[in-house]
Order: structure tokens, then sequence, then C-alpha cells
């Protein structure tokens, strides 16, 4: 299983993830990022058929504020991967 959140401390409102992976990344009222799986807690497993999307989106993002890891994340954007 995998998970992502997005750190919302480094993400800088680019727009790219909501590009690349639209059904898992949508922004906020400042366009900061979070992920609608489960507003943004880390928590709900990503979909296999959205997986490689969210890849991209965090192999693309500036900051690299799109974390990815194999346990849930629990609210905080601490793990790489
Ligand atoms: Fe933010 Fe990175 Fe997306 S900067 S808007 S998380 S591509």
């Amino acid at each position: 299983a995998k998970y992502t959140i997005v750190d919302k401390e480094t993400c800088i409102a680019c727009g790219a993830c909501g590009i690349t992976a639209p059904e898992v990344f949508d922004y906020d009222e400042n366009g900061l990022s979070f992920v609608t799986l489960d507003n943004n807690q880390g928590t709900v497993e990503i979909p296999d058929d959205l997986y490689y999307e969210v890849e991209d989106a965090s192999y693309g993002c500036p900051t690299d504020s799109i974390k990815i890891a194999d346990e849930p994340f629990n609210r905080t954007p601490v793990k790489a991967g």
C-alpha cells in the first residue's frame, strides 16, 4: 500500500500537482495543495489506478512537497520516499 500527503509548510501553490493528478490533489483557499482522498491526513491508501499519477506529481513538485510512503502518515508529512 502507498500513502501520500502534501507538506503544506513547503508547498508554494505552484498548481502543478492538480493538473498531473486531478483526482488526488486539490487546492485550499490559499492555493495550497491537499490530498482529497483523506483531507490531507495521509491515512487513506492511494488507489492502484491513481498511483502513477501521484508518483508523477511528486516528482514534478518543485518544492518536493508531495510525500509518498508505504505506511500511513497520520497527519504529519515527515516520511520521505
Ligand atoms: Fe504545491 Fe508542489 Fe502541488 S508546490 S501546488 S504541492 S506541485
